[in-house]
């Protein structure tokens, strides 16, 4: 069974802000070769759901409050490490992230942006489209809504 820490920014250890910033940026900037900024200024606000093995960082999402990103509670930069997809554990990190969520906002719906191509998997977890596609930093993503209500 996966071992799961979920924290505030404030909450993780020096090491541990490391450990995830760095997954974040192995996949998101550079598997993904995609210049963006990656620390954007959310993460102080946000809650930090990951789980680690070896030193490494192997599953990692933030869950935001409502007003940050969107009107509504989100999930974002929700990765996994290359050796370990393809096992289960990202839907296994979305069940943990949408548990903690409703744990911290019951009810509440939650919107995302998503990349285009994970429109099935987010839709596995209750999303639902709710934009037009649109690029973000080259890269075409839709908004998903999930719809609150009890969980
Ligand atoms: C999306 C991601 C977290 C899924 O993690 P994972 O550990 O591979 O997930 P699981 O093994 O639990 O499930 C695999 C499912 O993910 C989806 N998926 C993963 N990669 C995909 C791709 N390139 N295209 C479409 N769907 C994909 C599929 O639904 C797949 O199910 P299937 O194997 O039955 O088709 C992982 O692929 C990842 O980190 N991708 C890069 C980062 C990223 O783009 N994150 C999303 C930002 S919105």
């Amino acid at each position: 069974m996966t071992a799961w820490r979920f924290a505030r920014l404030d909450g993780l250890s020096a090491r541990e802000v490391h450990d995830i910033l760095r997954a974040r940026a192995a996949v998101f900037v550079v598997e993904q070769a995609c210049a963006f900024q990656d620390v954007d200024g959310a993460d102080p606000e946000s809650w930090h759901l990951f789980a680690a093995a070896g030193g490494e960082v192997r599953a990692y999402c933030r869950l935001v409050p409502a007003g940050v990103k969107f009107a509504e509670p989100s999930i974002g930069r929700v990765v996994t490490a290359r050796g370990a997809r393809g096992t289960g554990l990202g839907r296994a990190l979305m069940r943990e992230a949408l548990a903690r969520a409703q744990a911290l906002w019951p009810g509440q719906a939650i919107r995302i942006g998503a990349q285009l191509h994970l429109e099935r998997f987010y839709g596995e977890f209750g999303f639902a489209r709710a934009s037009e596609p649109y690029d973000e930093d080259g890269i075409p993503h839709i908004e998903m809504l999930r719809p609150g209500g009890p969980a």
